[in-house]
């Protein structure tokens, strides 16, 4: 079998692909941290079966295991201290975000929607740091009403913008400077985001000392550190190293007191790939600010997203049609696609799937797995390997679905929006509900 890996992995993975069995179940690293197999050797995720689930929530659906998400949050916050938020984009409901804000994390929010939701959620605005390119009047307005900790500002219009927001209203905003460090991280080119030509934020070369200098100049606006983010999913830590090591004389030049590196760990998606862990990241962070001479007195943080929701979520399908095309290929369509997972179109990224009422048979079959949605390009799983019984009307699922699957979910074909059903303790709850035709009605005038 040769799997495609997708671009985003062929380009990224630093370790070759373990070969293993084609029909191999399953890996372990893939799924969520506390899963077990139920008395008839159905998967459990926090002690609730996956088959039973599916059949009381309907499908698809997105479930997460709530003591993984929990876990990563932890590791991180040990990795980088108090000062690392969670990336919202990744996954971002109200329950997420108070999950991160118990843990101890502030959160990184991108438009005035996802910082609404945390709002909501009841999180501190100073427990919120507000980002996104193109920030409008309104969503800057927004940022500074709820007194978010720290507004990443990404353009000379946007300087221009908060100048007049600020002028004569009293109080200090604290601001970060978005910075593309002209580091080409390996991955994705378009999940690629620290190179020189970058819609966001401000050249090391060109522009950012003289975006620095403005925002000195501005009373009502402080200065407090350098921000940047090279992309996603990038494997290799030798990326953030060199992003470190571009950055460093200037946050040394500025004498500011904070450098943000942004998110971008990569996470394992199929069977032979692995990924450095949060920990492995931040040892290579701050030894690359060690190898650069940052000063120590500059507090070093982070903003990851994937790599804390990813792999402690599962997608769940319900099988509806298996098309047999002889000597060509094997067809299984699900009752989702696209719309709950638009990153095998977007960047052409390999999942694995199982099936959840027996994880840990061999997968003799190969076939494609493919959406409901009017499109050949809807594909689930492009070169999926399953069990060989498997039939129409079984739960499949796909791990790894924690990150960009929810979030960037959509409409498409008038389709609604899954749930998201939370588990923990041998306990199932949905913290977003399915989106019903009634929903989409209710836009309509
Ligand atoms: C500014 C910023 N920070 C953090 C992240 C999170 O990235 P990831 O989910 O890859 O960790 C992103 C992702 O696009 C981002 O743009």
């Amino acid at each position: 079998l040769t799997l495609d890996l997708g671009p985003e992995s062929r380009a990224s993975a630093d370790v070759p692909p373990e070969p293993l069995s084609s029909e191999a179940p399953i890996g372990r690293h893939l799924l969520p941290i506390n899963v077990g197999r139920s008395p008839s050797g159905h998967l459990t995720v926090a002690g609730v079966d996956l088959c039973s689930l599916a059949e009381e929530f309907g499908t698809p659906a997105f479930v997460y295991d709530e003591e993984h998400l929990r876990v990563r949050c932890r590791e991180a916050l040990a990795a980088f201290g108090p000062g690392v938020a969670y990336a919202a984009k990744a996954f971002h409901c109200k329950a997420m975000a108070l999950l991160a804000f118990e843990e101890g994390l502030a959160l990184d929010v991108a438009t005035d929607g996802e910082l609404a939701v945390a709002l909501a959620a009841g999180i501190p605005g100073d427990r919120l740091v507000l980002h996104g390119s193109n920030k409008s009047v309104h969503e800057l307005e927004a940022g500074l009403r709820a007194g978010v900790a720290r507004i990443a500002v990404d353009s000379f219009d946007e300087i221009d913008r908060l100048e007049s927001l600020v002028a004569g209203r009293g109080g200090v905003q604290d601001v970060l400077v978005r910075v593309t460090p002209g580091v080409e991280a390996h991955t994705h080119e378009y999940v690629m985001t620290g190179q020189v030509d970058s819609k966001f934020g401000f050249g090391l070369d060109s522009a950012a000392a003289e975006a620095a200098a403005r925002l000195r100049k501005i009373e009502g606006v402080r200065l407090v550190g350098v921000h940047a983010h090279i992309g996603s999913q990038i494997f290799r830590t030798d990326s953030f190293a060199r992003e470190v090591a571009a950055l460093a004389p200037f946050v040394s030049d500025l004498g500011v007191g904070e450098l943000c590196i942004g998110g971008g760990l990569g996470v394992a998606y199929l069977n032979g790939e692995t990924a450095p862990t949060l920990v492995d990241w931040a040892a290579a962070v701050r030894s690359a600010c060690r190898d650069a001479r940052l000063p120590p007195e500059v507090r070093v943080t982070a903003e990851p997203g994937r790599a804390i929701v990813a792999t402690a979520g599962v997608t769940l399908y319900r099988v509806g049609t298996i098309k047999d095309l002889p000597g060509i290929r094997r067809y299984v369509s699900v009752d989702g696609g696209m719309s709950d997972n638009p990153r095998p179109v977007l960047y052409g990224s390999g999942y694995e799937a199982f099936l959840p009422r027996c994880p840990d048979s061999a997968r003799r079959l190969a076939a494609r797995v493919v959406g409901k949605h009017c499109e050949s390009g809807d594909v689930v799983v492009e070169n999926a390997r399953l069990p060989a019984d498997l039939a129409v009307g079984d739960i499949l699922a796909t791990p790894v679905t924690g990150a960009y699957g929810h979030s960037m979910a959509s409409n498409y074909n008038r389709v609604g929006r899954p749930p998201v059903v939370f588990v923990r303790g041998g306990r199932a709850r949905v913290v977003v509900r399915r989106e019903t035709v009634e929903d989409l009605l209710r836009l309509e005038l």
